[in-house]
Parts: structure tokens; sequence; C-alpha cells
């Protein structure tokens, strides 16, 4: 499995974006992440072209929680695509980004003040509301500064979209948005139009990641639309907007199967247009917000491979363990979701391969990948950990003091360090003694 303009060159090694990764490596050090840029560019522009044909308006927003930086930030927009953000300091990393902050959405569960203040300030374009706490309090802010804040209303519509427990947010018992079947979401409609600082332009949802199949996005859509007929009996209203969330999955393992994306376009636009038709709505401008299916594929980590051990392993024969210089720190979803990844030996990409388990270096079980197939690593080989460009680098930790790798694009043979690798001294600096 290679992905975006990954490729073996005739030194056996892995080349991505025409950078060949034991150049990266030696270049850069190790752990490193290394992003596809030329075909992440290529990726946002298809996405937003695969739902503007299928449905003219709509918008795509890059949920900026899978992966996140200025050059990040500015690539996503450059490519027309819109931001999410669901923090302050994302907020404030995508505005010293330089990207049209009324192209962004601010979302959370639990907005404080200061964030709704600064969305105010900055002039963010959107805000998700999550509460009744918290639309009220919005209203009274905006109010206070004579400005009304455009908001769509999250809703959550009782779906199950079949993820893990732990990124499966569209069911009645979540802590996200605002209940359907309770009546509680039609409530807040009612008031939201009523209050004198908040623009309420629609609704919004997001059941889920990593959903391989189009049907929960499918019935997703119907659910809305029952929802928006409701709304529109209670208090006549007819919104502009409706945002389905992210949710796309991508191909971890050989057996994963995402839709592509056209596929998903056509049936968002299509669910959503007969939808609406056939309760007598007008037709809403869609909305999506992607995250994982965008750069997920598109990024992979380089480690160095350190001490290998065969140990006795519990069924009467042997198991080698491979340490690398990463891990748990770099990437927490293997012990956090037990999720797989494909991986390769880098500097021998293509030879034959053998089972072992790739470990961290941290102080516990870190597993990394529990049945890799390589070709009997040796200590200072070079492993390729792919598919990591979603949830790696925005989720890393400083557990046991590592410090976070630096992040490289790749495009035409050319490598450029958009973040640079964490140091002691960053560390130490918050520190106080
Ligand atoms: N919109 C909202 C409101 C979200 O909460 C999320 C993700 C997205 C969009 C983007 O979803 P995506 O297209 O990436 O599936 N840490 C977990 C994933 C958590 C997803 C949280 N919300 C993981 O590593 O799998």
């Amino acid at each position: 499995m290679l992905f975006g303009t990954q490729t073996i060159n005739q030194r056996g090694h892995l080349e991505v974006g025409g950078c060949d990764t034991v150049e990266l490596a030696r270049t850069y050090g190790t752990p490193l992440y290394v992003i596809d840029e030329g075909a992440l560019r290529q990726r946002c522009i298809e996405y937003r072209e695969a739902f503007q044909e299928k449905s003219p308006g709509a918008t795509v927003a890059f949920a900026s929680k899978a992966f996140l930086c200025k050059s990040m930030a500015r690539l996503a927009s450059e490519a027309g695509l819109h931001l999410d953000v669901a923090s302050l300091g994302e907020l404030r990393l995508v505005a010293e980004a330089g990207v049209p902050l009324d192209k962004v959405t601010l979302h959370g569960n639990y907005k404080k003040d200061e964030d709704i203040e600064a969305a105010l300030d900055l002039g963010v374009g959107l805000v998700a509301l999550d509460s009744a706490d918290e639309y009220r309090r919005l209203s009274e802010l905006a109010a206070a500064r004579g400005t009304r804040q455009r908001a769509v209303l999250r809703v959550s519509p009782g779906i199950d979209a079949h993820t893990l427990d732990a990124i499966s947010t569209g069911r009645n018992d979540t802590k996200f948005g605002i209940t359907v079947e309770s009546g509680a979401a039609l409530d807040a409609v009612e008031e939201c139009l009523s209050m004198e600082g908040i623009e309420l332009i629609g609704i919004h949802s997001h059941i889920g990641s990593q959903i391989l199949d189009i049907e929960p996005f499918q019935l997703l859509a119907a659910k809305l639309m029952d929802f928006l007929l409701s709304a529109r009996e209670k208090t006549a209203w007819s919104p502009e907007l409706v945002v389905l969330g992210g949710g796309l999955g991508i191909q971890y393992e050989e057996s994963d199967k995402p839709p592509d994306l056209a596929a998903l376009a056509e049936a968002i636009a299509t669910g959503i247009e007969t939808e609406a038709t056939a309760r007598g709505l007008d037709v809403p401008r869609i909305g999506i917000e992607p995250g994982r299916s965008i750069v997920g594929e598109l990024g992979l980590t380089l480690y160095e491979v350190g001490p290998i051990k065969t140990v006795p392993s519990s069924d009467g024969n042997t198991r080698t363990y491979v340490s690398v210089d990463g891990g748990l720190s770099d990437n927490p979803r293997p012990v956090m979701y037990g999720s797989p990844y494909p991986v390769l030996l880098a500097n021998r990409a293509g030879e034959e391969a053998t089972s072992e388990v790739i470990s961290g270096r941290h102080c516990e079980t870190d597993t990394l990948v529990p049945r890799a197939l390589l070709p009997g690593p040796k200590s200072g080989d070079l492993l390729a950990v792919l598919c990591t460009g979603a949830y790696n680098h925005t989720m890393a930790s400083n557990y046991n003091y590592f410090y976070r790798p630096a992040v490289v694009f790749v495009e035409q043979g050319k490598a450029r360090e958009v973040v640079r690798r964490e140091t002691q001294e960053d560390l130490l600096a918050r520190d106080l003694g």
C-alpha cells in the first residue's frame, strides 16, 4: 500500500514528493513527520470540486484538529477550503497564518468566554453552537459589542455511525450538540432565532470519524431534513446552510475501502436535495468539514530502528520486539484506539517480509504495530509508518520528556521544514523551578 506520490526508488528506498526518505531522515533527524504537499494540495482541490460539482455553493472546511500548522492552514485556504477550529489555540494559529477568518468556524463543546470573545474580536465567519448555556452567553457578548454573530446550531441526530466508541458522536447519548429526539434542539432553534446577538443561519451535525460507508451520511441527510421540517412548522425558519460534519475514513488497512469522493458528494447532495424537496423545504446549501480523509494518507512518520529482542512468547513460540525512536508521544492512536497502520522499511522497501512487533521507546508497552511485515529489520534501519497525516502531529505529547518531532513538507524533490523539532530549551522554558 503506497499513497499520494510515494514510490520505491532505484536504491530501494521509499520516496515521497520526489524526496528520498533516507535523505530526509539524515537531514532532519527522526522521528520525523513528512507531508506530501503536492498530493495534499491536490486532495483539497479534489474535495472542493467533487462537492461543488454536485452541489453548487457547497463549502468544504478542513477540520484543523486533524493536522495543523501555519503552512497547512495556508495550503487549505489557498486551495479554496474553509477551516474549522475547535479551540482558542487553533483559532489564534489560523489567524497568525493569515487566512481569512470569515471562512473559519469555531467549534467546541465548552467554549469559554475568552474563546467567544476572541471569535467576536477576530470576526470568525461562523460559531457552531453546542449548548443553551453557550448560545445565551454568545448572544449577550455579541449584543454588548453591538454585533450579531452568524452561527449554526449543532444537533445530535441519534445516529450510530458504527465506528470507534470514542469517536462516534451522533448518538443521543453524547456530550456533543443538542438532542433532536427530546425536542431540545427544536426549542433551541426557537430561542436562537429570537436572540439579539445571534444570526442563526443553519444546523450542524458530526456523527463520527473513520466512517467507511456512505449509508450513515444518507441517514443523516434524511434526519436533518426531518428536523428542519419540524423547525419550519414551529418557527417558519428556512435556513440557508446544513453542515454534515466530517468523518470519512481512510485506508489504514488493506480491507478498509472508503467510498470515493464523487460517490460521497453525490450521495450527500442527492440526499439533501431529495429529502428537502420531498418535505417541501427549500434546498439548503451543504457544508462538510473533513479532516482525516484530506490529510491522513498523505503524511508518514520516519523512525530509526533501535534494539531488537527475540523473546519467548506466551504461545510457546518466540516473538521479536523491534524498538523505534518514537511511539506513544508522537502517535498515541494505536494505544488509545488499537488503530492499525501500514509500515515498511524505508531503506529496504522492496525486500521480503516477516512478522514482528514494533514498539516505541516509552516506559510502558507502547506497541505501535502489533504484526508488522518487515524484511528482518536491523538496528539502524529506517521505519516508515504510513497514514500518520491525521491526528498524530496534533495529538503528540511530551510523555517521558521526549521532544515532539519536526514536520517537513515535500514536493517535487524539495523539502522544507514547517515545524521544527522541539528542544530541551522549549520544554524547560515552562518549568519555573
Ligand atoms: N467536525 C467536527 C465537529 C469534528 O468533531 C471532527 C472530528 C471533524 C469535523 C473531522 O472529522 P474527520 O473528518 O477527521 O473524521 N482523535 C480521533 C479522531 C477524533 C475526531 C474528532 N472530531 C482519532 O485519532 O481517530
